[in-house]
């Protein structure tokens, strides 16, 4: 029986899933993503070129492939239409291999305007959302007051959209924020608006599927499907370090919800590593480093958001975090990323223990942003080899290779590739099975 494997983000995102993707993607027949939106930014390097992906699956780029947007995932018809221009001005045609849900849930202009006013009421408790209308779009999706993308093909759309606006213009007045020099993606609210609907209008000459069906009958034919997390795992709105989360189920459960499959159905799982820790926005970090070993790997691994540009929270790599993301997700192959910006670094620690007072734990606590846990670390020696042209595991300096293994017997998993670079080349396999 054919299965849906899976690659997510097992941190806080921008993990380098959007060059892996891309990468496997010659493996697959079909790439679909299952949750998340716009707040996602997964880049691709081909040939020098840099791509950023936010709506699209990161398969996109083998025209011979099948990219999904799940119904799980919050599309807004104004980026991905951009999107779409701007695989078109690289010579890329999405129109033909690019497949909507018609159950994927909208994001409408005002759920970017409530975003905003979220954030603006909440103070110093903001999230640091993307404000792409994520949280909002998702709320009223539980909360039944969605408008989904199959709606966009029945008559009656318009009057639908304008009575949701009109609910959330009502809350918006409530949380008393002024919105009238708003910007959403540079321009203002009335002009995004007639932008949206021309967008939408755009979206009805592309396949716009009923993609459970789809994925079934691909996978009944035998057709091989690569499952694109967005997001990661600590941003994991059940498990994530709660409030400061993202609005979705970026874990392999959210597999089966987001594009309608058994969980018998899940096939391999590989986890997305980076070398280190990197968190954007708001939240707890308990290995962050404030100092200037983390400037170094900001400055060194580009750390800067795929998305809205904001400098990247940096720290050395957490073994609690990840064992717990690896125990959710039932990861069957981790795949390091950013090898190659630890070149140079005299040490490394590792993360494998928090201690709270005079207690020691290795499991990941709920309180993490009440208590403060202090990280026990491991000190490994680094290496000074640029790894970035490296074609092969054996090729790699003997303390790389202590520091995989010294991660793979802490947590059970094995590495089963190595990512050096930020083009799609500079990747290698170390020949251990997932
Ligand atoms: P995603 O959201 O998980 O797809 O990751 P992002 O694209 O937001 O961030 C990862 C960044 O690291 C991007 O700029 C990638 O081009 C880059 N990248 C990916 N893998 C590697 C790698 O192995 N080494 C280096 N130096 N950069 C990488
Ligand atoms: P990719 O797929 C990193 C973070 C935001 C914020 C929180 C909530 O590129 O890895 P939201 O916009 O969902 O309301 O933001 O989650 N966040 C990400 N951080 N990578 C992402 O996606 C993210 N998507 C959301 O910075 O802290
Ligand atoms: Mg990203």
């Amino acid at each position: 029986m054919a299965k849906v494997d899976v690659l997510l983000g097992l941190q806080w995102g921008d993990e380098g899933k959007g060059k892996v993707v891309d990468v496997l993607s010659q493996d697959y027949d079909i790439v679909a993503r299952f949750q998340g939106g716009a707040n996602a930014g997964h880049t691709l390097e081909i040939d020098g070129d840099k791509h950023i992906l936010h709506l699209i699956p990161s398969g996109i780029f083998h025209a011979d492939k099948i990219n999904i947007i799940g119904n799980g995932v919050v599309i807004d018809p104004f980026i991905l239409r951009k999107e779409v221009i701007s695989l078109r001005n690289k010579k890329i045609d999405a129109s033909g291999n690019l497949y909507l849900s018609k159950k994927a849930h909208l994001i409408l202009p005002t759920h970017r305007l409530l975003d905003a006013a979220y954030e603006f009421s909440k103070g110093k408790m903001k999230i640091g959302s993307t404000m792409k209308g994520i949280g909002p779009a998702y709320t009223d999706k539980t909360a039944r007051n969605g408008l989904r993308l199959g709606e966009i093909l029945y008559s009656g759309f318009y009057d639908r959209y304008t009575s949701l606006k009109e609910q959330h213009m009502r809350i918006i007045s409530l949380l008393d924020w002024d919105y009238s020099d708003f910007l959403l993606d540079g321009i203002p609210f009335g002009e995004y608006e007639s932008q949206w609907f021309e967008s939408t209008e755009m979206l009805k000459h592309f396949h716009i599927i009923d993609s459970e069906h789809f994925i079934h009958k691909s996978l009944n034919e035998n057709r091989t499907i690569l499952a694109e997390g967005a997001q990661g795992t600590m941003l994991d709105v059940e498990f994530g370090t709660y409030p400061f989360v993202t609005s979705s189920s970026t874990v392999c459960a959210g597999v089966c919800t987001g594009l309608g499959i058994a969980p018998s159905r899940v096939g391999k799982v590989y986890g997305i590593v980076k070398a280190y820790c990197t968190r954007v926005g708001e939240g707890p970090f308990p290995t962050e480093l404030n100092n200037a070993t983390g400037d170094l790997m900001r400055d060194k691994g580009n750390e800067f958001g795929s998305t809205t540009g904001r400098p990247r929270r940096c720290g050395w790599l957490d073994l609690v975090a990840l064992r717990y993301a690896i125990m959710l997700n039932g990861v069957t192959g981790l795949i390091m990323t950013k090898a190659d910006v630890l070149s140079g670094f005299k040490s490394l620690k590792v993360c494998t223990r928090y201690r709270r007072n005079h207690e020691i734990i290795d499991v990941f606590p709920y309180g993490i942003q009440h208590e403060k846990f202090t990280p026990l670390y491991e000190e490994l020696s680094g290496w000074e080899q640029d790894l970035s042209s490296i074609g092969s595991y054996g090729e790699a300096p003997q303390t790389f290779r202590d520091y995989v293994r010294f991660i793979e017997e802490e947590v059970r998993v094995p590495f089963v590739q190595i990512s050096t670079g930020a083009d799609r080349k500079q990747i290698f396999r170390t020949g251990r099975a997932s």
